[in-house]
Formats: structure tokens, C-alpha cells, sequence
């Protein structure tokens, strides 16, 4: 199996039955954890990114059976902030000395082309690099964001396996999510994608698909996290959990994609202790810490105890600045861009 690791971590390439081979054997996870560090260390350095997270609406048309804020949950007040709420947030993301935002949401429609113009704008008249993360949308849609100046763009694949997406987000279609990636890639944007890992049903196999569309499209970024049930969704019941098949999945794309920006996630962090520290030590580059205000953030609830969604932003930036220090790791002085690995 280590024979194997090494070789995945020259060339860069793996099969679907290699990878699931790795998967599904534990013996040498520590193993793949150290390699996919050592990758990660050769290929964008020591640097930690951090991107301020602004989550500006809980509003979602949509219904995917694993999220806490989809349309169907009656459970959840909804909140979205004003336009200058939004700047606001990146002014302080900007004091903190963060250099990208990243814009996050549900698929809320209220945010009309005019809003998102100001908005967009607003936060590159701060001089920030500006991430969007707010669903599908058109190309003429994502082309006229990126003409206002956002530069970069997060939709997760979820998962390749197309019957489970389309069991797991009824209404919507495996295929226009992958169109939305292409037309990501093709207008100029720094594209991240990105799966969960211990859906119901998602097999290994499945798993080692996942990894090899990031390497086929090729993503500039891509997030990988745990699937933790939400008690007011229908896969409430479901098992979930997965943290250390969630760390090997992400740790192999490393291996597989040497150069790309590869987040900690939130939900590793909320499944184990420390365990955004684990990821940055098993082939992340990049945190996001959340700069909104504690009452919005507990309402941005996609998954129980979500990290992060309580105490003042300050000290959830010098709790990880000292957990930074404690690993001899550094804080990015750039815009950390992936294009400039
Ligand atoms: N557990 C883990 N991740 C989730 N997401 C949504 N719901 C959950 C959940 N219950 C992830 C999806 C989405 C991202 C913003 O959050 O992958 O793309």
C-alpha cells in the first residue's frame, strides 16, 4: 500500500481502482496523511491562506435532503443582511488583515443582478480577491458577476454518482451542475468544487470518482468534508460522520493535484477536535474563518454544531493564529491565488 501511496504521489495519477483500494484499507491512513503533507509542503509551500467567510443568507429555493437550510426546514428563521451589511463585513474581514472573502448563501433570489453588482463592486473597492459561493446560475449570469470582478467561484459536485444527487437534490439536475463548473472554467474563474463524504448509499468507488473529476475538469480549489445528518432534514436518521474517510479523500486529491488550493472544512473541524489542524497537516492550504455576526451564523445551520458558529470573530481568528503557531506553520501574506502556485 505504500508502494502504491508513492507512486500516486510522483505522477500524480491513479486510477478509480486504485484509489478505492486506498480507501477502503486503514492500515496506512497516518501514512497517506504524511505523503499527502510532504505533497502539499513541495507544491504551495508552508503558507496558510485565510479567507474571510461572509454567510450573508440563509434563503435557499432549494431542497437537497442533506441540508439544514434547505426551503422544506419550517424550522429555521431566515435571515439575509442589506448590501452594505455585506461590504461592511468585508471591511472588517479586511482589518483583520484576511485578503479574500468568500461570499456564501443559499440560492436566494432576491439577490438580483443590480444587488450583486454593488455588492461585488462594494468588497473590489476594498482591494480583496472575491470568492462567490451562492449556486447555479446561467453563464450569462456568472460572466456578468465576473465582469463586476468577482474572481473566483465555489459550487460543489456534491457527489458523481448521479442517481444519489438526484435522489439527494430532488428538482435538480447532476448535469447542470457540471455545466455550471464548465462555464465556471470557461469565463476565467478560479473554480473550486468539491464533494461530501458518508452520504447514504455513497460507495468507495463512488468516492474515487469524485477525486478524479476534480483531476478531469481540473479544479483550482476543491472542498472535501464530512456529511454530518441534520435532525430537521429527511437523512436525519442517516449515519454520516465520516472524518477519517473524508481526511483520506481530501488527502489523495492532494497527491492527485498537487497545486490547488485545498480548504480545512468547517465540518472537520465540527466532528473532531482540532480537526482542521489534521487537515492542514494531511494536504490543506487554506481556512475559512467566518467574519458575520454570531446571530446570523447559528442561523446559517446546514449541519448540528456547525464550528465556528459562536463567539466573537476575533477570538476565532487568535484561536487559530495560535494554533497555527503551535504547528510552526505561517499565515499568507498574499491574495493566494492558485493560479500563482
Ligand atoms: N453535512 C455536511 N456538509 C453539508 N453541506 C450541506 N449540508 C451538509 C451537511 N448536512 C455542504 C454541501 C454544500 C456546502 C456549502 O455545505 O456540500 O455544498
Amino acid at each position: 500500500m505504500k508502494i502504491l501511496i508513492d507512486k500516486i504521489a510522483q505522477n500524480h495519477n491513479a486510477t478509480a481502482e486504485e484509489l478505492e483500494q486506498i480507501l477502503s484499507d486503514s492500515s496506512c491512513d497516518e501514512y497517506l496523511f504524511s505523503i499527502a503533507d510532504q505533497v502539499r509542503h513541495d507544491s504551495v509551500g508552508d503558507a496558510i491562506h485565510i479567507r474571510g467567510l461572509i454567510e450573508f443568507s440563509n434563503y435557499c429555493k432549494n431542497n437537497c435532503c442533506y441540508c439544514g437550510i434547505r426551503k422544506g426546514n419550517g424550522n429555521l428563521p431566515r435571515y439575509h443582511l442589506s448590501v452594505d451589511e455585506i461590504i461592511a463585513l468585508a471591511e472588517k474581514a479586511k482589518n483583520y488583515g484576511y485578503q479574500t472573502v468568500v461570499l456564501q448563501s443559499g440560492e436566494d433570489l432576491s439577490f438580483d443582478m443590480n444587488k450583486m453588482e454593488k455588492i461585488i463592486k462594494g468588497i473590489k473597492a476594498l482591494d480583496l480577491a472575491l470568492t462567490l459561493s451562492i449556486g447555479e446560475k446561467t453563464f450569462e449570469e456568472y460572466k456578468a458577476y465576473f465582469d463586476f470582478g468577482a474572481d473566483r467561484y465555489l459550487i460543489r459536485i456534491e457527489t458523481t454518482d448521479k442517481d444519489l444527487y438526484h435522489e439527494l437534490d430532488p428538482g435538480m439536475s447532476w448535469e447542470n451542475r457540471h455545466r455550471c463548473l464548465c462555464d465556471l472554467k470557461k469565463i476565467g474563474y478560479e473554480t473550486g468544487s468539491g464533494c461530501m463524504v458518508g452520504l447514504p448509499k455513497q460507495t468507495l468507488r463512488s468516492i474515487a470518482n469524485d477525486i478524479l473529476y476534480f483531476k478531469s475538469l481540473p479544479v483550482d480549489m476543491c472542498g472535501i468534508g464530512p456529511f454530518i445528518p441534520h435532525p430537521d432534514t429527511p437523512l436525519k436518521d442517516a449515519k454520516g460522520k465520516k472524518f477519517i474517510l473524508s481526511l483520506k479523500t481530501m488527502a489523495l486529491t492532494r497527491l492527485l493535484l498537487p497545486k490547488i488550493n485545498i480548504p480545512a472544512t468547517t465540518a472537520m473541524e465540527t466532528l473532531y477536535e482540532n480537526g482542521r489542524v489534521k487537515a492542514l497537516q494531511s494536504g490543506a492550504n487554506v481556512v475559512m474563518l467566518n467574519v458575520s455576526d454570531s446571530d446570523d451564523r447559528q442561523l446559517y445551520n446546514l449541519y448540528p454544531n456547525k464550528a465556528g458558529s459562536t463567539g466573537n470573530t476575533i477570538t476565532l481568528k487568535n484561536d487559530f493564529l495560535e494554533k497555527v503557531r503551535q504547528i510552526g506553520r505561517t499565515i499568507s501574506t498574499t491574495k493566494g491565488s492558485a493560479r500563482d502556485n
